[in-house]
């Protein structure tokens, strides 16, 4: 039974969440894996915007199941409020959505580390995280003795395990910044009580997928962030906390790599990044302004403004390589569309020679001098368009680049954030959850 994935090839942001919501009516499942409430994914449908952190975006389709797998760090306020606002919109949760019990549990105190750290440099410049608590949550999974998960929450011992936890914060956040703001009987009573709300939501995810496998259960595995920001693989140290590539999905959902038969690599026609970070071939411009105004890019989860840029096949060839993608489904067509001419970045000079591969080390991609090639702009607009024959050639000369230099071929064509403007240009991605082994 086939499982397809759906990765984001740049620093986020590249509407996974649009994709995802398109592709669930051929899926019984969606798993979210990884990441946590600094995911912001955003699915259109007619005049109705629903932004989501934590819950899958298969969740508009009542037909399907919703799963936050055991990868993903789980920020129970965040989710609840999610679980409200759209249980008030009319969209049912409580029959189609699970939560992982091994899921690791942001607290405040992971809140109150993640701005510490924030607020210092690291290699000469900030994080800028999204202050989600991200990171220190992780840490503490990784380090074990200070974590949390879901599953601990209903236990007798969770009120001991929140003191202790706090007390050993205490001393960090008071040698950080002298107030820790910390009281364990408020921060207990308040997680038992989400705990509480949870409770019909909470399972053995990873039976119930391993389960829906041998049921020959179509499921469809929704990444977070973006293979740059990927943990190992990523611009280290400007990064998120987990394997937000193509390597994530097997580790953090508990279904092995050889159930994933398809994986669907989303990007913009440009880039964007959002917080620190090396970007050869951000704008630092008036056109950088003109593709941020043009394409809406302000942050879902924090509001900031994206820093945006040409499009880098170099880098887009590297993560679809890492994610093993079998073709792109290019996001924001219409952004570029009234743009005299558009640049595609095919190379970095680095130390005075030209090279085509990402390099692994801040320091050198700080350095890259991008290599562009310029192609005439389309300046027409092609919001309208909903089959390939309807993009003018010059959008055709474009995407043909993208897919040359990528290596993979062009299957989905994205023309305006509603469900509606989506360009399926062959068949292969719509029906990729039927049929298969
Ligand atoms: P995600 O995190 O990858 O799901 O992406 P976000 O939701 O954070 O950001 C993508 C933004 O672009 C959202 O506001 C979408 O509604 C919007 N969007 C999606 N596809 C298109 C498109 O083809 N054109 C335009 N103009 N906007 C799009
Ligand atoms: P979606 O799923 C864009 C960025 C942050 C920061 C870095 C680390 O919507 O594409 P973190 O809070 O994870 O410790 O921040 O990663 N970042 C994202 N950028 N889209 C996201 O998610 C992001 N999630 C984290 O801006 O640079
Ligand atoms: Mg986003």
């Amino acid at each position: 039974m086939p499982g397809t994935c759906v990765i984001g090839l740049q620093w986020g942001d590249e509407a996974k969440g649009k994709l995802v919501d398109l592709l669930t009516v051929d899926y019984d499942i969606v798993v979210r894996y990884q990441g946590g409430a600094n995911a912001g994914h955003t699915v259109v449908i007619g005049d109705d915007v629903y932004k989501l952190h934590h819950i899958p975006s298969g969740i508009l389709n009542s037909n399907v199941t919703n799963v936050v797998g055991p990868g993903v760090v789980l920020n129970p306020p965040t989710i609840l409020d999610e679980i409200d606002s759209l249980s008030e919109r009319g969209i049912g949760v409580l029959e189609n959505l699970m939560i992982s019990d091994r899921a690791h549990v942001v607290f405040p105190w992971h809140l109150l580390e993640d701005k510490v750290i924030n607020d210092r440099p690291v290699d000469g410049e900030s994080i800028g995280t999204t202050l989600r608590g991200i990171g220190p949550c992780y840490r503490d999974k990784v380090g074990r003795s200070h974590a949390i998960r879901l599953g601990d929450m209903y236990r007798p011992d969770f009120r001991q395990k929140v003191e202790s936890i706090i007390a050993a914060k205490r001393t960090f956040l008071a040698q950080a910044n002298g107030d820790s703001e910390l009281d364990g009987d408020e921060i207990h009573s308040e997680f038992a009580g989400y705990a509480e709300r949870l409770r019909p939501f909470v399972g053995d995810t990873t039976h119930f997928l391993l389960d829906a496998i041998e049921a020959n259960q179509r499921m469809l595995f929704e990444g977070a962030q973006g293979a740059l920001l990927d943990i190992d693989h990523g611009t280290f140290p400007f990064v998120t906390s987990s394997n937000s590539s193509g390597v994530g999905v097997s580790a953090g959902s508990g279904i092995p790599s050889r159930w994933i038969k398809k994986v669907i690599g989303v990007c913009k026609a440009y880039t964007s990044r959002v917080g620190g970070g090396p970007f050869p071939t951000e704008l630092d411009d008036d056109m950088g302004q003109l593709i941020r105004d043009l394409g809406h890019e302000y942050g879902t989860t924090t509001g900031r403004p994206r820093r945006c840029g040409w499009f880098d096949a170099v880098s887009v060839r590297y993560t679809s390589r890492l994610s093993g993608i079998d073709c792109l489904s290019v996001m924001m067509m219409d952004v570029l569309s009234q743009l005299p001419e558009v640049k595609i970045c095919v190379g970095y000079m680095l130390h005075g020679k030209q090279i085509d591969y990402f390099p692994s080390h801040v320091d050198d991609l700080r350095q890259v001098k991008p290599v562009y090639e310029t192609i005439p702009g389309w300046q027409q607009d092609v919001t309208a368009a909903r089959t390939m024959e309807d993009l003018p050639e010059g959008a055709h000369r474009y995407l043909a680049r993208l897919s040359e230099l990528v290596g993979k071929p062009v299957e989905v064509v994205s023309v305006g954030p509603d469900r509606e403007q989506t360009i399926f240009a062959s068949d292969a991605v719509a029906s990729s959850g039927s049929g298969g082994d």
